[in-house]
């Protein structure tokens, strides 16, 4: 058993070598490092006994076939792509805990009464385009034309970063399911954050996903002399800036949100110059849309009186949105059967503050995700991501349980023990 964790954990290894930065783990979607990992991860789907492939946006596919070729499939994935510096874990560990699933099913000779498809998606973080879930939003057949104006740091649109990933924009919507062939989707996640640790738990089955907006804000000021210039006289759109910052702490406190501001840049950037302009992000989740759209409208109020104080001007650009989201409770039950099959009997339920690609399948089919400890006090997003090899062999354990739950109550299985 330890031997099928060791290999996914040697396999998370293998992946965080292949970075963009020489100093961390950096991978964004269609760079020459997510081709590179969707090679090892088709591989490694090949040799679990699946027939794999590249779809039209990018994601790393595999299936392996049911009881008879051609059944509609349960999806089970997660992501290749990180944040920059990030951990090994984060997305990755899902999409190999899929591949050993398979592997075990292959080892035994077992065929479900439906396929399996291994999805690992090429863009979860938003990390180069600032829009998240490009990928799993090809599947679930949600991909918006205008996002192939969006362009990365060195101004490469999507629409060119297709074409040198040796992908055919026109032909994006052949990445997407036809619902009918889709029975469901499955996620299994570290839970980047402490809830598990703190109660000595290896796993917990997920109940429902902050809805997500993140916007690229610039305010504009003038920039001028910092000795020359009286204070009552200036426009500093960096003074300005941080009382917006502050702003969005405040008011995402008191409504029970989270909001980051994660990205600051002031131009032009001269220790003597007064900052004439600040670009920052603003990322904002709650667990009610409208509870995090009373916030955002909070700080555009306080951004407002702050500019009129100060002379500047605000520019806001949405770059992502996605709404909350709960899981099926029907699947929900099998993760949870999952898991107790594993000795806990009574799993630990956890609300998701963080994205995950289950987010955009919601639009397709039904969902379902479970949790695995983050040690480190639940750090994630950042090098020092940690599981154990005890929490990944549990967690394979759930997770197969969990989709022979799936098999056990679906019709055609019902139907050949009634
Ligand atoms: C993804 O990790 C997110 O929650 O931003
Ligand atoms: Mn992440
Ligand atoms: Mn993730």
């Amino acid at each position: 058993m330890s031997d099928e964790a060791r290999l996914v954990l040697e396999r998370c290894d293998a992946l965080a070598a292949v970075s963009s930065s020489p100093t961390g783990v950096e991978r964004v979607y269609l760079s020459p490092e997510h081709a590179r990992v969707n090679a090892m991860a088709g591989e490694w789907m090949r040799r679990a006994g699946m027939t794999t492939w590249q779809d039209a946006a990018g994601n790393q596919r595999g299936r392996y076939e049911g009881t008879e070729p051609g059944l509609p499939a349960l999806l089970l994935g997660s992501h290749l792509d990180t944040v920059p510096d990030a951990g090994r874990y984060d997305g990755i560990l899902g999409v190999l805990l899929g591949i050993a699933l398979v592997a075990r099913l292959e080892a035994s000779g077992t065929r479900l009464p439906f396929a399996i498809e291994v999805l690992a998606f090429g863009d979860e973080e938003g990390t180069r385009f600032g829009t998240a879930l490009l990928g799993s939003r090809a599947v679930a057949g949600t991909w918006l034309p205008e996002w192939w104006s969006l362009a990365d740091a060195s101004g490469t649109t999507l629409h060119e970063a297709f074409v040198a990933f040796g992908l055919d924009p026109d032909r994006v919507g052949d990445a997407a399911y036809e619902p009918a062939d889709v029975i469901g989707y499955l996620e299994t996640h570290i839970e980047q954050g402490p809830y598990l640790e703190e109660a000595d738990l290896a796993l917990a089955v997920v109940s429902s996903i902050a809805g997500a907006r993140r916007f690229e804000l610039t305010l504009t000021g003038v920039a001028g002399h910092a000795g020359g210039v009286p204070f009552h006289r200036r426009h500093d759109a960096l003074a300005g800036a941080s009382e917006i910052v502050l702003a969005v702490e405040r008011l995402a406190r008191e409504a029970d949100c989270i909001a980051t501001v994660g990205r600051l840049q002031a131009f032009p950037g001269g220790v003597n110059v007064i900052p004439g302009l600040v670009e920052f992000s603003l990322d904002l989740r709650g667990e009610h849309d409208d509870r995090r759209d009373e916030v955002w409208a909070g700080i555009q109020a306080v951004a407002a009186d702050v500019g009129e104080r100060r002379g500047l001007t605000l520019a806001v650009d949405e770059t992502h949105r996605a709404p909350a989201v709960v899981a099926s409770p029907r699947l929900r039950g099998f993760v949870r059967e999952g898991i107790a099959a594993t000795g806990d009997a009574d799993p630990m339920v956890l609300f998701s503050k963080a994205g995950h690609d289950a987010m955009a399948v919601a639009e397709l089919t039904e969902w379902a995700m479970l949790f695995v400890r983050c040690g480190n006090g639940g750090i994630s997003h950042h090098p020092d991501e940690i599981v154990t090899i005890d929490d990944v062999a549990v967690a394979l354990d759930a997770f197969e349980a969990a989709v022979h739950a799936v098999a056990a109550a679906h019709p055609v299985a019902a139907r050949a023990s009634a």
